[in-house]
């Protein structure tokens, strides 16, 4: 499918209230005919289709480049919805949605009949969540449907942290773009599992593993989040993401990546670092991204997908990129940074 035109609804501040909303009814109202239409949530943007339409969802997949095993989450506006899509809530899954949501936690729980079948890739459960993000409510509420979204980006790329990515990517393949501006948190929402006794978190995100335990106790985690050799229990934890053209190496030890670049300079190739406000000054390179500050690992989050995508537009061959350590959020973006780089760690 192709669009000659694809909107872009700058639901900015300049707009007064009414355009505003005009701009989300007009997106709403794609999405009630079953079209897709990408709006921004306090995470990544995401490529929203009702999730109870099998038509429209498989446009989220063809716009994509979505594999089909790949399964998507379900957005809603208020717990109320939960009743057609799930068979039951249970009392972890209550609290935690009493904690978190609205918010970047997405809970997989047993599904009904109703969901469309490729939103779940033909699995039993089903993933959703409540995001924290003014537009993104006020669509799902005018769409007045539960919405199917993954991030909006074309598959494998870093996904969207403002409407440019997405236009960048999708320009053509969808109807129309809600632009809200950069995103908050930057990462995806973490996923747990809560369809088992014992909850299994399959993708670190904006809630940390802490937080989630400090409310409900020793959860379980993916064996493949920690060993290579695994093979992920979420079929999107499989693929490699993330990552910019350019070859991407994480460097354990940041002393090394100076003389990685010389190597590399030596080699003839166009250079690139992936560092931090703390040591932004001590490397030479052709393209030095600073990502945020180690002191503060939300700015991380919140800049690492823009700072991806940089290595892109400034062509960059090969990337060296510093480590962060493994707790709290540094768990979802040493996830992310380890998929980026497919597994090649110096
Ligand atoms: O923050 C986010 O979560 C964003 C925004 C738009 O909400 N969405 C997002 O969606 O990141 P996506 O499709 O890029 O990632 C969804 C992840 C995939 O890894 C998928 O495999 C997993 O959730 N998932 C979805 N349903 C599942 C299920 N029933 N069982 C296991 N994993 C599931
Ligand atoms: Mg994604």
């Amino acid at each position: 499918m192709s669009y000659k035109q694809t909107f872009f609804w700058s639901v900015d501040n300049f707009l007064n209230k009414d355009q505003h909303s005009e701009c989300i009814r007009e997106a709403a109202m794609w999405i009630t005919k079953g079209e897709v239409v990408a709006f921004p949530t306090e995470t990544v943007y995401g490529l929203g289709a009702n999730a109870l339409d099998e038509t429209a969802v498989k446009k989220i997949f063809e716009a994509k480049g979505r594999p089909s095993d790949n399964p998507l989450i379900v957005h809603i506006a208020s717990v109320s919805q939960l009743d057609q899509l799930v068979t039951a809530i249970p009392s972890v899954a209550k609290q935690l949605m009493d904690q978190f949501w609205p918010g970047p936690l997405t809970i997989i729980l047993n599904k009904k009949e109703s969901v469309a079948k490729s939103v779940t890739a033909g699995l039993d459960t089903v993933a959703i969540r409540i995001p924290d993000h003014p537009i993104a409510i006020e669509l799902l509420k005018l769409a007045d449907v539960p919405v199917a979204a993954p991030s909006a980006n074309l598959s494998g790329k870093p996904s969207p942290t403002s409407g440019k990515h997405v236009y960048h990517d999708l320009k053509g393949r969808i109807v129309g773009i809600l632009d809200g501006g950069q995103t908050g948190v930057g990462l995806e929402s973490t996923v747990l599992d809560c369809s088992k006794e014992i909850p299994v978190l399959y993708r670190p995100g904006g809630v940390t593993i802490e937080e989630i335990e400090a409310v409900i106790g020793k959860i379980k985690v993916d064996p493949s989040l920690k060993s290579k050799d695994e093979v992920p229990l979420s079929p999107g934890m499989k693929y490699t993401h993330y990552a910019p053209d350019g070859t991407f190496v994480l460097v354990r030890d940041q002393k090394q990546i100076p003389v990685l670049l010389a190597k590399a300079k030596a080699e003839g190739k166009r250079t690139g670092v992936l560092t931090t406000k703390e040591n932004v000054d001590t490397y030479e390179a052709d393209v030095i991204v600073s990502c945020g500050s180690r002191a503060d690992l939300a700015s991380v989050a919140n800049q690492l997908y823009e700072s991806l995508r940089t290595f892109d537009e400034k062509k960059a061959e090969i990337i060296f990129s510093e480590t962060f350590p493994y707790e709290n959020l540094g768990i979802a973006i040493m996830n992310r940074l380890e998929k980026a780089a497919g597994g090649s760690i110096f």
